[in-house]
Protein backbone atom coordinates (compact mmCIF):
# COMPACT_ATOMS: atom_id res chain seq x y z
CA UNK A 1 0.00 0.00 0.00
CA UNK A 2 1.04 3.52 -0.94
CA UNK A 3 1.60 5.93 2.17
CA UNK A 4 -0.57 8.47 -0.10
CA UNK A 5 -3.55 5.79 -0.08
CA UNK A 6 -6.95 7.54 0.22
CA UNK A 7 -5.22 11.06 1.36
CA UNK A 8 -4.71 12.45 -2.89
CA UNK A 9 -7.47 11.17 -5.06
CA UNK A 10 -5.22 12.84 -8.21
CA UNK A 11 -2.78 9.70 -7.41
CA UNK A 12 -5.52 7.27 -6.54
CA UNK A 13 -7.05 7.59 -9.50
CA UNK A 14 -3.65 7.75 -11.73
CA UNK A 15 -3.21 4.26 -10.25
CA UNK A 16 -6.98 3.46 -10.46
CA UNK A 17 -8.15 3.04 -6.95
CA UNK A 18 -11.76 4.44 -6.15
CA UNK A 19 -12.05 8.18 -5.30
CA UNK A 20 -15.16 9.59 -3.35
CA UNK A 21 -15.39 12.28 -6.45
CA UNK A 22 -13.32 12.93 -9.69
CA UNK A 23 -10.01 14.65 -9.23
CA UNK A 24 -9.36 17.46 -11.61
CA UNK A 25 -6.66 19.94 -12.84
CA UNK A 26 -6.24 21.69 -15.75
CA UNK A 27 -3.45 22.18 -18.52
CA UNK A 28 -1.79 25.62 -17.97
CA UNK A 29 -3.32 26.21 -15.28
CA UNK A 30 -1.24 28.90 -14.40
CA UNK A 31 -1.20 30.85 -17.12
CA UNK A 32 -2.23 34.50 -19.41
CA UNK A 33 -6.49 33.52 -18.19
CA UNK A 34 -5.62 34.90 -14.91
CA UNK A 35 -5.00 38.49 -14.36
CA UNK A 36 -2.36 38.16 -11.22
CA UNK A 37 -0.01 36.10 -13.95
CA UNK A 38 -0.62 38.73 -16.81
CA UNK A 39 0.48 41.42 -14.25
CA UNK A 40 3.43 39.41 -13.26
CA UNK A 41 4.58 39.30 -17.50
CA UNK A 42 4.59 42.89 -17.41
CA UNK A 43 7.58 43.26 -15.19
CA UNK A 44 8.94 39.86 -16.67
CA UNK A 45 9.62 37.81 -19.69
CA UNK A 46 8.35 34.74 -19.97
CA UNK A 47 11.67 32.95 -19.38
CA UNK A 48 12.68 34.99 -16.59
CA UNK A 49 9.45 34.33 -15.17
CA UNK A 50 10.50 30.10 -15.26
CA UNK A 51 14.15 31.12 -14.46
CA UNK A 52 13.47 32.71 -11.05
CA UNK A 53 12.25 30.14 -8.44
CA UNK A 54 9.92 32.21 -6.10
CA UNK A 55 8.25 33.91 -8.81
CA UNK A 56 7.89 30.21 -10.53
CA UNK A 57 7.03 29.34 -7.50
CA UNK A 58 4.04 31.80 -6.96
CA UNK A 59 2.57 31.14 -10.63
CA UNK A 60 2.40 27.58 -10.23
CA UNK A 61 0.38 28.33 -6.58
CA UNK A 62 -2.21 31.17 -8.47
CA UNK A 63 -4.59 28.30 -9.24
CA UNK A 64 -4.02 26.35 -6.23
CA UNK A 65 -5.17 29.20 -4.28
CA UNK A 66 -8.41 30.24 -6.41
CA UNK A 67 -9.44 27.00 -7.69
CA UNK A 68 -9.75 23.67 -5.53
CA UNK A 69 -7.82 22.05 -8.38
CA UNK A 70 -6.92 18.50 -7.25
CA UNK A 71 -3.01 18.88 -8.32
CA UNK A 72 -0.45 21.63 -9.23
CA UNK A 73 2.24 21.86 -12.07
CA UNK A 74 5.09 23.32 -11.56
CA UNK A 75 5.81 26.45 -13.57
CA UNK A 76 7.82 25.96 -16.48
CA UNK A 77 8.23 24.81 -20.14
CA UNK A 78 9.05 22.16 -22.07
CA UNK A 79 11.20 23.75 -24.50
CA UNK A 80 13.26 25.08 -21.14
CA UNK A 81 15.39 21.50 -21.06
CA UNK A 82 17.08 22.77 -24.46
CA UNK A 83 18.51 25.56 -23.64
CA UNK A 84 21.39 23.86 -21.97
CA UNK A 85 21.66 21.48 -24.42
CA UNK A 86 23.17 24.32 -26.37
CA UNK A 87 20.07 25.24 -28.44
CA UNK A 88 19.03 28.87 -28.51
CA UNK A 89 15.08 29.57 -27.83
CA UNK A 90 13.71 32.84 -27.54
CA UNK A 91 9.80 33.37 -26.61
CA UNK A 92 8.18 36.03 -28.60
CA UNK A 93 5.02 37.53 -28.04
CA UNK A 94 2.76 36.77 -30.98
CA UNK A 95 4.80 33.97 -32.58
CA UNK A 96 5.27 31.59 -29.47
CA UNK A 97 8.50 29.83 -29.10
CA UNK A 98 11.29 30.24 -31.66
CA UNK A 99 14.59 28.00 -31.85
CA UNK A 100 17.41 29.77 -33.70
CA UNK A 101 19.55 27.61 -34.99
CA UNK A 102 17.42 24.84 -36.06
CA UNK A 103 19.44 20.97 -35.98
CA UNK A 104 19.21 19.71 -39.20
CA UNK A 105 22.88 17.94 -39.86
CA UNK A 106 24.46 15.28 -38.05
CA UNK A 107 27.15 17.24 -37.38
CA UNK A 108 24.70 19.84 -34.97
CA UNK A 109 23.41 16.64 -33.55
CA UNK A 110 26.66 15.68 -32.68
CA UNK A 111 27.61 19.20 -30.62
CA UNK A 112 24.06 19.03 -28.27
CA UNK A 113 25.13 18.28 -24.96
CA UNK A 114 23.29 15.70 -22.49
CA UNK A 115 22.54 18.07 -19.59
CA UNK A 116 23.23 18.23 -15.66
CA UNK A 117 19.74 18.82 -14.79
CA UNK A 118 20.60 19.41 -10.85
CA UNK A 119 22.64 21.98 -12.28
CA UNK A 120 21.86 23.33 -15.32
CA UNK A 121 17.70 23.49 -14.33
CA UNK A 122 18.92 24.45 -11.04
CA UNK A 123 15.94 27.30 -11.12
CA UNK A 124 13.29 24.26 -11.97
CA UNK A 125 14.68 21.93 -8.64
CA UNK A 126 14.16 24.61 -6.87
CA UNK A 127 10.87 26.12 -7.74
CA UNK A 128 9.96 22.34 -7.13
CA UNK A 129 11.11 22.42 -3.49
CA UNK A 130 10.04 25.48 -2.73
CA UNK A 131 6.01 24.48 -4.65
CA UNK A 132 6.24 21.22 -2.52
CA UNK A 133 7.02 23.29 1.37
CA UNK A 134 4.24 25.80 0.47
CA UNK A 135 1.65 23.38 -0.59
CA UNK A 136 2.30 21.88 2.84
CA UNK A 137 0.70 18.14 1.39
CA UNK A 138 -2.81 19.94 0.32
CA UNK A 139 -2.32 18.14 -3.09
CA UNK A 140 0.17 16.77 -4.89
CA UNK A 141 2.81 18.51 -7.96
CA UNK A 142 3.13 17.31 -11.47
CA UNK A 143 5.89 17.74 -12.92
CA UNK A 144 6.83 17.35 -16.21
CA UNK A 145 8.35 16.97 -20.16
CA UNK A 146 8.20 17.23 -23.54
CA UNK A 147 7.95 13.84 -25.49
CA UNK A 148 10.90 13.18 -27.46
CA UNK A 149 9.32 13.35 -31.00
CA UNK A 150 7.62 17.24 -30.23
CA UNK A 151 11.12 18.21 -28.66
CA UNK A 152 13.04 16.70 -31.70
CA UNK A 153 9.95 19.02 -33.82
CA UNK A 154 10.84 22.29 -32.42
CA UNK A 155 14.73 21.61 -32.90
CA UNK A 156 14.30 20.41 -36.06
CA UNK A 157 11.78 22.95 -37.25
CA UNK A 158 12.69 25.95 -35.14
CA UNK A 159 9.45 26.34 -34.15
CA UNK A 160 5.86 25.56 -34.40
CA UNK A 161 4.96 23.82 -37.96
CA UNK A 162 2.25 22.48 -39.80
CA UNK A 163 2.86 20.13 -42.12
CA UNK A 164 6.31 18.73 -40.42
CA UNK A 165 8.00 18.48 -43.28
CA UNK A 166 11.81 19.38 -41.64
CA UNK A 167 10.88 17.02 -38.94
CA UNK A 168 9.41 14.44 -41.25
CA UNK A 169 12.17 14.61 -43.55
CA UNK A 170 15.06 13.72 -41.64
CA UNK A 171 13.02 10.98 -40.00
CA UNK A 172 12.58 8.82 -43.23
CA UNK A 173 15.60 10.58 -45.38
CA UNK A 174 18.21 10.38 -42.36
CA UNK A 175 17.98 7.22 -40.64
CA UNK A 176 20.69 7.53 -38.53
CA UNK A 177 20.62 11.23 -37.99
CA UNK A 178 17.11 10.88 -36.51
CA UNK A 179 18.01 7.72 -33.96
CA UNK A 180 20.80 9.75 -32.99
CA UNK A 181 18.90 13.12 -31.96
CA UNK A 182 16.16 10.89 -30.95
CA UNK A 183 18.54 8.86 -28.13
CA UNK A 184 20.28 12.36 -26.95
CA UNK A 185 16.94 13.63 -26.46
CA UNK A 186 15.85 10.45 -24.51
CA UNK A 187 18.98 10.71 -22.58
CA UNK A 188 18.41 13.80 -21.78
CA UNK A 189 14.64 13.63 -20.75
CA UNK A 190 15.72 10.91 -18.43
CA UNK A 191 18.13 12.57 -16.31
CA UNK A 192 16.04 15.77 -16.64
CA UNK A 193 12.64 13.60 -15.34
CA UNK A 194 14.20 11.85 -12.58
CA UNK A 195 15.71 15.32 -11.01
CA UNK A 196 12.31 16.63 -11.22
CA UNK A 197 11.26 13.14 -9.04
CA UNK A 198 14.05 13.75 -6.95
CA UNK A 199 13.53 17.18 -5.77
CA UNK A 200 9.86 16.24 -5.20
CA UNK A 201 7.11 15.98 -7.72
CA UNK A 202 4.47 13.60 -7.07
CA UNK A 203 3.46 12.88 -10.38
CA UNK A 204 5.03 12.95 -14.05
CA UNK A 205 3.14 14.34 -17.59
CA UNK A 206 4.83 13.98 -20.67
CA UNK A 207 3.74 15.85 -23.48
CA UNK A 208 3.43 14.73 -26.77
CA UNK A 209 1.91 17.44 -27.89
CA UNK A 210 2.09 17.08 -31.80
CA UNK A 211 2.70 13.67 -32.36
CA UNK A 212 -0.87 13.32 -33.76
CA UNK A 213 0.65 14.38 -37.07
CA UNK A 214 2.36 10.73 -37.43
CA UNK A 215 0.55 7.61 -39.03
CA UNK A 216 0.56 4.69 -36.32
CA UNK A 217 3.54 2.65 -38.28
CA UNK A 218 5.72 5.31 -38.51
CA UNK A 219 4.87 5.81 -34.27
CA UNK A 220 6.45 2.44 -33.96
CA UNK A 221 9.09 2.81 -36.20
CA UNK A 222 10.33 6.26 -35.23
CA UNK A 223 9.16 7.36 -31.79
CA UNK A 224 7.71 4.47 -30.19
CA UNK A 225 11.07 3.07 -29.05
CA UNK A 226 12.09 6.26 -27.70
CA UNK A 227 9.06 7.45 -25.77
CA UNK A 228 9.28 4.18 -24.27
CA UNK A 229 13.13 4.44 -22.96
CA UNK A 230 11.87 7.75 -21.33
CA UNK A 231 9.38 6.09 -19.69
CA UNK A 232 10.78 3.31 -18.70
CA UNK A 233 14.10 5.34 -17.32
CA UNK A 234 11.93 7.12 -14.71
CA UNK A 235 10.78 4.07 -13.51
CA UNK A 236 7.40 3.44 -11.17
CA UNK A 237 8.72 5.46 -8.67
CA UNK A 238 5.65 8.26 -9.54
CA UNK A 239 2.83 7.64 -11.81
CA UNK A 240 3.23 9.62 -15.43
CA UNK A 241 0.68 10.62 -17.82
CA UNK A 242 1.24 9.92 -21.02
CA UNK A 243 -0.62 12.68 -23.28
CA UNK A 244 -0.72 13.78 -26.51
CA UNK A 245 -3.67 15.34 -29.13
CA UNK A 246 -5.22 14.51 -32.15
CA UNK A 247 -4.04 10.99 -31.41
CA UNK A 248 -6.93 8.56 -31.46
CA UNK A 249 -5.15 6.00 -33.95
CA UNK A 250 -2.03 6.34 -31.51
CA UNK A 251 -3.45 5.45 -28.28
CA UNK A 252 -2.85 1.90 -28.61
CA UNK A 253 0.51 2.39 -29.29
CA UNK A 254 1.22 5.18 -26.89
CA UNK A 255 -0.19 2.15 -23.86
CA UNK A 256 2.34 0.09 -25.40
CA UNK A 257 5.57 2.68 -25.03
CA UNK A 258 4.03 3.13 -21.24
CA UNK A 259 1.80 5.52 -18.68
CA UNK A 260 -0.14 4.59 -15.81
CA UNK A 261 -2.41 6.97 -17.82
CA UNK A 262 -3.44 8.06 -21.33
CA UNK A 263 -4.27 11.69 -21.58
CA UNK A 264 -6.84 12.17 -24.61
CA UNK A 265 -8.45 15.29 -26.16
CA UNK A 266 -11.55 16.30 -27.13
CA UNK A 267 -11.94 14.67 -30.60
CA UNK A 268 -12.18 11.13 -29.26
CA UNK A 269 -15.39 9.82 -27.07
CA UNK A 270 -13.93 8.72 -23.72
CA UNK A 271 -15.84 6.00 -23.05
CA UNK A 272 -15.02 4.39 -27.03
CA UNK A 273 -11.34 5.04 -26.00
CA UNK A 274 -11.08 3.88 -22.53
CA UNK A 275 -13.31 0.46 -23.67
CA UNK A 276 -10.75 0.15 -26.66
CA UNK A 277 -7.33 0.58 -24.27
CA UNK A 278 -8.76 -1.16 -21.79
CA UNK A 279 -9.48 -0.19 -18.05
CA UNK A 280 -5.65 -1.97 -17.00
CA UNK A 281 -4.80 2.11 -17.35
CA UNK A 282 -6.10 5.51 -16.41
CA UNK A 283 -7.42 8.12 -18.22
CA UNK A 284 -7.36 11.78 -18.32
CA UNK A 285 -9.46 14.54 -20.15
CA UNK A 286 -11.12 15.25 -22.35
CA UNK A 287 -13.66 18.54 -22.43
CA UNK A 288 -12.85 20.99 -25.27
CA UNK A 289 -10.65 24.35 -23.58
CA UNK A 290 -13.37 26.01 -26.21
CA UNK A 291 -16.08 25.19 -23.99
CA UNK A 292 -14.53 27.49 -21.31
CA UNK A 293 -15.69 30.50 -23.24
CA UNK A 294 -19.44 29.39 -23.29
CA UNK A 295 -21.30 29.88 -20.13
CA UNK A 296 -21.62 28.14 -16.43
CA UNK A 297 -24.83 25.65 -17.73
CA UNK A 298 -23.14 24.09 -20.76
CA UNK A 299 -19.78 23.69 -19.03
CA UNK A 300 -21.99 21.61 -16.62
CA UNK A 301 -23.71 19.76 -19.73
CA UNK A 302 -20.44 18.45 -20.96
CA UNK A 303 -19.35 17.86 -16.91
CA UNK A 304 -22.09 15.47 -16.68
CA UNK A 305 -21.96 13.93 -20.56
CA UNK A 306 -17.53 13.41 -19.72
CA UNK A 307 -18.52 11.74 -16.10
CA UNK A 308 -21.46 9.71 -17.61
CA UNK A 309 -18.53 7.98 -20.28
CA UNK A 310 -16.05 7.90 -17.88
CA UNK A 311 -18.59 5.03 -16.48
CA UNK A 312 -17.78 5.87 -12.60
CA UNK A 313 -14.89 3.74 -13.19
CA UNK A 314 -12.19 4.09 -10.72
CA UNK A 315 -8.91 5.86 -12.46
CA UNK A 316 -10.61 8.54 -14.21
CA UNK A 317 -8.88 12.08 -14.15
CA UNK A 318 -11.10 15.42 -15.58
CA UNK A 319 -8.86 17.77 -17.54
CA UNK A 320 -9.32 19.74 -20.78
CA UNK A 321 -8.52 17.87 -24.20
CA UNK A 322 -5.53 20.73 -24.28
CA UNK A 323 -4.38 23.35 -22.61
CA UNK A 324 -6.72 26.46 -21.17
CA UNK A 325 -6.72 28.97 -23.44
CA UNK A 326 -5.79 33.05 -23.03
CA UNK A 327 -9.37 34.64 -22.80
CA UNK A 328 -10.58 32.27 -20.54
CA UNK A 329 -13.09 33.77 -18.02
CA UNK A 330 -12.17 32.77 -14.01
CA UNK A 331 -15.31 32.36 -13.07
CA UNK A 332 -16.02 29.68 -15.67
CA UNK A 333 -12.81 27.56 -14.19
CA UNK A 334 -14.07 27.86 -10.72
CA UNK A 335 -17.69 27.11 -12.29
CA UNK A 336 -15.74 24.00 -14.54
CA UNK A 337 -14.05 22.28 -10.97
CA UNK A 338 -17.29 22.59 -8.72
CA UNK A 339 -19.27 21.04 -11.48
CA UNK A 340 -16.81 18.09 -11.67
CA UNK A 341 -16.20 17.74 -7.93
CA UNK A 342 -20.43 18.07 -7.30
CA UNK A 343 -21.68 15.42 -10.60
CA UNK A 344 -19.18 13.17 -9.41
CA UNK A 345 -19.53 13.20 -5.77
CA UNK A 346 -23.14 12.73 -5.87
CA UNK A 347 -22.88 9.76 -8.85
CA UNK A 348 -24.44 7.59 -6.32
CA UNK A 349 -22.55 4.32 -6.28
CA UNK A 350 -18.80 4.96 -7.47
CA UNK A 351 -17.82 1.80 -8.54
CA UNK A 352 -15.47 0.44 -5.67
CA UNK A 353 -16.70 2.97 -3.02
CA UNK A 354 -18.85 2.02 -0.42
O1 LIG B 1 0.31 23.67 -17.36
C1 LIG B 1 0.87 24.56 -16.72
O2 LIG B 1 0.24 25.49 -16.16
C2 LIG B 1 2.36 24.48 -16.53
C3 LIG B 1 3.13 25.30 -17.42
C4 LIG B 1 3.30 24.93 -18.87
C5 LIG B 1 3.63 25.91 -19.85
N1 LIG B 1 3.90 25.29 -21.02
C6 LIG B 1 3.69 27.36 -19.59
C7 LIG B 1 3.63 28.29 -20.73
C8 LIG B 1 3.30 23.69 -19.52
C9 LIG B 1 2.96 22.32 -18.97
C10 LIG B 1 3.70 23.93 -20.87
C11 LIG B 1 3.89 22.85 -21.84
C12 LIG B 1 4.14 23.20 -23.24
N2 LIG B 1 4.87 24.22 -23.75
C13 LIG B 1 3.70 22.41 -24.33
C14 LIG B 1 2.93 21.14 -24.21
C15 LIG B 1 1.51 21.41 -23.95
C16 LIG B 1 0.76 21.91 -25.15
O3 LIG B 1 0.28 23.05 -25.08
O4 LIG B 1 0.69 21.17 -26.12
C17 LIG B 1 4.16 23.02 -25.50
C18 LIG B 1 3.91 22.54 -26.91
C19 LIG B 1 4.90 24.16 -25.14
C20 LIG B 1 5.62 25.12 -26.02
C21 LIG B 1 5.07 26.47 -25.88
N3 LIG B 1 5.29 27.31 -24.80
C22 LIG B 1 4.29 27.18 -26.81
C23 LIG B 1 3.80 26.63 -28.14
C24 LIG B 1 4.05 28.43 -26.27
C25 LIG B 1 3.39 29.59 -26.96
C26 LIG B 1 1.95 29.45 -27.05
C27 LIG B 1 1.29 30.08 -25.87
O5 LIG B 1 0.38 29.48 -25.32
O6 LIG B 1 1.70 31.20 -25.56
C28 LIG B 1 4.65 28.49 -24.99
C29 LIG B 1 4.63 29.61 -24.02
C30 LIG B 1 4.05 29.32 -22.68
N4 LIG B 1 4.27 28.19 -21.94
C31 LIG B 1 3.21 30.20 -21.92
C32 LIG B 1 2.97 29.57 -20.69
C33 LIG B 1 2.20 30.09 -19.51
C34 LIG B 1 2.77 31.59 -22.33
C35 LIG B 1 3.90 32.51 -22.10
C36 LIG B 1 3.46 33.93 -22.01
O7 LIG B 1 3.43 34.61 -23.04
O8 LIG B 1 3.20 34.40 -20.89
Amino acid sequence: MKEYENRYPFLNACYRQPTKYTPIWLMRQAGRYLKEYRALRKKFSFLEMCKNPELAAKVTLLPVEKFRVDAAIIFSDILLPLEPMGIELEFRKSEGPVIHHPIREIKQIDGLRIIDPDEDLHFLMEAIRIVRRELEGRIPLIGFSGAPFTLASYIIEGGHSKNYILTKGLMYQNRSAWGKLMEKISEVLIRYLNAQIRSGVQALQLFDSWVGCLSPSDYEEYVLPYSKKVIDGVGKIVPLIHFATSSSSLLQLMKRAGGDVIGVDWRVDLAEVWAHLGYDVAIQGNLDPVILLSSPNLIEKEVIRILKDAGKRPGHIFNLGHGILPNTPVDHVTALVEAVHQYSSLSANRQGVD
